[in-house]
Formats: C-alpha cells, sequence, structure tokens
C-alpha cells in the first residue's frame, strides 16, 4: 500500500483483482481513477466499490486512441497499476493490425506509461507496476524473431505474426514484452523518483483464468477456480509491490523477488522492442 495519500490509476479494473486493487487504494483514502472498458462494466465497477469515490474514465487498451486520450486526463500521478490484461482463444487484430495479446498486454500499457511519463515524472516519488505472468518464465513458450531486420511502425506487427497462434503462447509472450519494456524503463526513470517494477499475483480464480481452461475442464470450472488464490490474494501482492520504496527494475512472483526468464534480459531484445514499439506513440 502507498504510505501517503497518492493519486492511483489502475486499469483493467472492472476485473477480478482490479476491483480489489481500486477497493484497497480507495479505502486507504487515495485518490483513485480507474479504467474500464465499457460504460456497462464502469457501472457495476461503481455500484462495487459504493460508497468509496472512484472516477470510472472508459478506455480500450487495444485502441491507441483511447490511450492516448485516458493519458491527457493526468498531469500528475504517483502510481500506475497496468492491471489490464486480456487472454484470446482465436487470433485476432486491433485496428493497427497488431495481434491482441500484444495490443492489450503489453502496448497498451507500454504507451499508456510512456505518454504518463511527464506526469508520474511530476508526481515523484511515484511507482509504476505492470501485472505480468510467471508463464513468461519458460522462454519455451515464448519465441521472438531474434534475426535482425529494418525497424519502423508495423514491425510489431510482423514480430507478434512469428507466432500467429492464439492462446496461452500468444499471451504469454505479450507478458514477456511488457516485462522486457519494464526493465529498460526502469533504468531509463532510475535517479527520477520514478520506480518500475513487474509483479506475477500468482494463479488467481478470475475470469482470465476461467478463459483459459480448456473446454474439456470447464464442466469443473468452480471447482478449479476454489483450488486457486482468491482476488484478494492476488492483489494483496500487487499492492505489495506498489508499495516498495527504493525499489526498481525488479520482478516478483507473488511476493517474492525472482529471476525472470533469461530472455527477458536480452538487451539486443529490449532495445529492438522499444525500436519497434516507440513510432506508436507519434
Ligand atoms: N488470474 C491469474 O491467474 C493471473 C496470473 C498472472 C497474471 N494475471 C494478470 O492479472 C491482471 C488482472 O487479471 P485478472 O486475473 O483480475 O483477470 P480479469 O478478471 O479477467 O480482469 C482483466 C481486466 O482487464 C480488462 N481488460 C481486458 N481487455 C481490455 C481492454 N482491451 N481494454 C481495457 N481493459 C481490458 C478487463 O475488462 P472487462 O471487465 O471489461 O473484461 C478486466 O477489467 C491481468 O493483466 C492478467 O493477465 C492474472
Amino acid at each position: 500500500m502507498m504510505s501517503q495519500k497518492s493519486i492511483a490509476l489502475v486499469t483493467g479494473a472492472t476485473g477480478g483483482m482490479g476491483r480489489v486493487l481500486v477497493r484497497s487504494l480507495a479505502g486507504a483514502g487515495n485518490t483513485v481513477v480507474a479504467v474500464a472498458r465499457s460504460a456497462a462494466r464502469a457501472d457495476e465497477l461503481r455500484e462495487a466499490v459504493a460508497p468509496l469515490p472512484v472516477e470510472v474514465l472508459i478506455g480500450d487498451l487495444s485502441s491507441r486512441d483511447d490511450v492516448f486520450r485516458l493519458a491527457q486526463r493526468f498531469t500528475t500521478l504517483n502510481l500506475l497499476i497496468n492491471n489490464a490484461g486480456a487472454h484470446f482463444r482465436h487470433r485476432t487484430v486491433n485496428a493497427d493490425g497488431i495481434e491482441m495479446h500484444v495490443a492489450v498486454n503489453y502496448l497498451g500499457g507500454y504507451l499508456l506509461t510512456e505518454l504518463l511519463r511527464p506526469a508520474l515524472l511530476a508526481g515523484a516519488p511515484a511507482r509504476v507496476v505492470n501485472v505480468v505472468s510467471a508463464s513468461l518464465a519458460d522462454t519455451r513458450q515464448v519465441k521472438i524473431r531474434r534475426r535482425p531486420r529494418p525497424v519502423g511502425l508495423g514491425d510489431l506487427r510482423a514480430l507478434t505474426d512469428v507466432n500467429p497462434e492464439a492462446g496461452f503462447t500468444a499471451y504469454a509472450r505479450s507478458k514477456l514484452l511488457t516485462l522486457m519494456a519494464g526493465y529498460r524503463l526502469a533504468e531509463e526513470l532510475d535517479g527520477t523518483g520514478v520506480t518500475v517494477n513487474s509483479v506475477h499475483p500468482g494463479v488467481v480464480g478470475t475470469d482470465i483464468v476461467d478463459d483459459m481452461t480448456p473446454a474439456y475442464l470447464r464442466l469443473f470450472g468452480g471447482l478449479i477456480k476454489r483450488s486457486l488464490l482468491t482476488p484478494e490474494e492476488g492483489a494483496a501482492s500487487i499492492l505489495r509491490v506498489a508499495g516498495l520504496s527504493g525499489v526498481t527494475g525488479r520482478y516478483f512472483d507473488r511476493d517474492v523477488e525472482a529471476r525472470s526468464s533469461e530472455v527477458s534480459y536480452d538487451r539486443a531484445l529490449q532495445e529492438r522492442l522499444l525500436a519497434i514499439s516507440r513510432p506508436y506513440l507519434s
């Protein structure tokens, strides 16, 4: 939990862990702005957290226009939790032709964070927490094209077309991209009072896990959910990382600092990823 009263922005606020994050942060007296991707989900969230005062902005993280619009709302920010995440069983792309796992789980959060950089610097000490997944720890799940090629707008599309399959592999890869960009951002912001860390909250019984469950196991969905961590337990790990001061550029597996997959530390790949991603900022 942040120690002082802060302005916090939480994406994926309508989901299992997002709601808990919003409730906890607002309950502790922080000013919380939540992002929902539809008006209906925004209303549900307001009801769920009432009577706590929470401003809910509507925005779809797969839409660049929406991300730019969201970022414009802030001149100062103390905490950004990039918590929105999605899993797609079938391959889909956004308006820019980017595979949706990458669009929602990586690029949306990357752009939002970069666009909010001035607000975070204005709010320093400030923290960015990326909610990632331990699935990225398995490099066999994640393939990134290593062959150098010219970098430009549209290359992210090429990068993500290397593994056109949808489902868990694509999900894991998108979380890896978020982790890698987070490592670089932490370095760039070192010494500014803005920290950037990533956390895997554990395997938590929320909608995204329902979606990942193979059809033949879905009959046992209720049972499976009950055997997993609760959203409160998952959110507690995220909040713990959000509360760390003077710690940056780290990856946490729940509450324990951990080493992420080897590929995530590959500086050449990190550089290439950012070179591909930056053009989407303009
Ligand atoms: N559950 C786990 O075991 C687990 C493990 C590791 C990491 N994570 C990560 O934890 C985060 C929170 O997930 P959760 O477990 O709480 O799942 P969840 O209940 O499915 O919540 C996901 C949230 O992301 C939002 N979202 C999805 N697509 C979006 C888009 N295009 N634009 C804006 N928001 C969008 C959802 O909005 P709607 O309410 O409109 O659907 C929802 O608020 C995610 O990043 C997930 O990948 C989860």
